[in-house]
């Protein structure tokens, strides 16, 4: 991954941030005074009900959509006061975006896909980038495929090569594991993530999806076009624990079960990590896991009881 991308993240900031849409139906408040601050080598999900506001937010970072107040700085950019054409130059360059509804372009290959923004710039060896970037999300093997052949998941994996092609210090995805299945979703997750941690990049994720919240480092939560909340997962496991054990539930039983069952697998994962740093022994890891996995088996089996598949 490091030679396909050199560009570091920036910061990005957005004070005060309102966004009001009139129409004839009437006026909706979207955001009514955001502020908040997204820091390189840290991946961010934006979580919050429908409605929210966070296509909102992340259409304003990424210069898609313009604020009625506030500003938005990206860098030392100030995203707000450039005109139309200079907010499509400065999403080329510095804003990967994965958009909620699939924004591939029919009529051209996954490949072609990718090669397009590069060829917007003019960038020189985009076709070997372009299959590289096709490797990097699994998808080599099917770079000659128009969108309609390819299963949603794998059209997600295309948009984030697309996204990823002029190696932008801004990585910005609304909802991208919403239709996937498991694997999809944790491949899309991954890719995201070690986008932040390894490479440096500035990744903001919004989700109602507890998989993808439980995996990133911070979570901010978006409602009625406000902050409410900030989170590390380790509080929203917490947070989970006591919704389950004091009947307090804000969220539905079903969303519980799922965030648990995510903490879940990110509980094996660490310790296989600490089992190959060798602060277990293979005994302890092999009942560790046995207990972890009953418990998982256990709260599928109640997942489908009440009518919801894991
Ligand atoms: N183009 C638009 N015109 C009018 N209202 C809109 C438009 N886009 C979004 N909204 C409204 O703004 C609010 C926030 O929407 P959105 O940012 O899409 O929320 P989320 O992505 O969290 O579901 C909603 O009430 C939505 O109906
Ligand atoms: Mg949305």
């Amino acid at each position: 991954m490091e030679n396909l991308f050199r560009r570091k993240g920036l910061v990005v900031e957005v004070k005060d941030l309102v966004k009001i849409y009139r129409s004839r139906a009437g006026e909706v408040q979207a955001l009514r005074g955001v502020s908040l601050r997204f820091e390189p080598g840290v991946a961010t999900c934006i979580m919050g009900p429908s409605g929210a506001g966070k296509t909102t937010l992340l259409n304003i970072i990424g210069g898609v959509d313009v604020p009625t107040g506030g500003t938005v700085r990206v860098g030392d950019i100030l995203v707000n006061q450039l005109s139309e054409r200079e907010r499509d130059r400065f999403r080329l360059e510095n804003i990967g975006y994965v958009f909620q509804a699939l924004n591939l372009v029919p009529t051209l290959t996954a490949l072609e896909n990718v090669l397009l923004p590069m060829k917007m710039l003019g960038l020189p060896n985009a076709k070997q980038r372009a299959l590289e970037l096709l490797k990097l999300v699994g998808l080599e093997d099917k770079a000659n495929r128009y969108p309609d052949e390819l299963s949603g998941g794998e059209q997600q994996r295309v948009a984030i090569a697309v996204a990823l092609a002029n190696d932008p210090p801004v990585i910005l995805a609304d909802e991208p594991t919403a239709e996937l299945d498991y694997e999809n979703a944790r491949i899309v997750v991954d890719i995201l993530t070690k986008l932040a941690r390894e490479l440096g990049k500035t990744v903001i994720v919004s989700t109602h999806d507890p998989r993808v919240a439980t995996k990133m480092d911070r979570i901010v939560r978006l409602e009625d076009g406000r902050v409410v909340g900030e989170f590390s997962p380790l509080d929203l496991e917490k947070q989970v624990g006591q919704a389950v054990a004091g009947g307090r539930v804000e969220v539905s039983l079903a969303e519980v079960i799922k965030m648990k069952l995510a903490s879940l697998d990110r509980e094996l994962e660490l310790l296989e990590e600490r089992y190959r740093r060798g602060e277990i022994s293979l005994l302890e890891l092999v009942d560790r896991v046995n207990k972890v996995v009953a418990t998982k088996n256990a709260l599928k089996e109640l997942l489908s009881s009440i009518g919801v598949g894991a």
